[in-house]
């Protein structure tokens, strides 16, 4: 396993928000705090993660960055980042 895929994500243990923190650029929170959802907080981000899509329309955060219909004119998340949000918000305990 080489060193920097190792400083992403340790082999079998659950992402941490440390990681998740940084899929969210500054224009993503400024973005999103107009509708409600603080991207800079972790507890905010877990309570609309949203991981089976149990919330209306295009649904959470999970279900929208793994469509690509967020970030809205940003860069599509890619496979690994929404493997990582996927299991950090259904980790035990995703905010320490
Ligand atoms: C990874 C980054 C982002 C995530 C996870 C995200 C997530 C979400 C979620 C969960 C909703 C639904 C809110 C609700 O139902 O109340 C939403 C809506 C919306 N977001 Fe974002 N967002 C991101 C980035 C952005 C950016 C950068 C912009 C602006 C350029 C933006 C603009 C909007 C707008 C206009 C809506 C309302 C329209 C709609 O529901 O499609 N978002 N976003």
């Amino acid at each position: 396993m080489n060193h920097e895929h190792e400083h992403q994500k340790q082999a079998g243990a659950a992402p941490t928000w440390a990681l998740i923190s940084t899929y969210f650029t500054p224009d993503d929170i400024s973005c999103m705090s107009d509708f409600g959802i603080n991207l800079a907080d972790c507890a905010d981000v877990l309570k609309n993660a949203d991981p089976n899509h149990k919330m209306p329309g295009k649904g959470g955060i999970y279900p929208r960055v793994k469509s690509g219909n967020m970030p809205m004119g940003g860069t599509k998340w890619t496979a690994e980042m929404c493997a990582n949000f996927l299991a950090w918000c259904t980790s035990a305990n995703p905010c320490g």
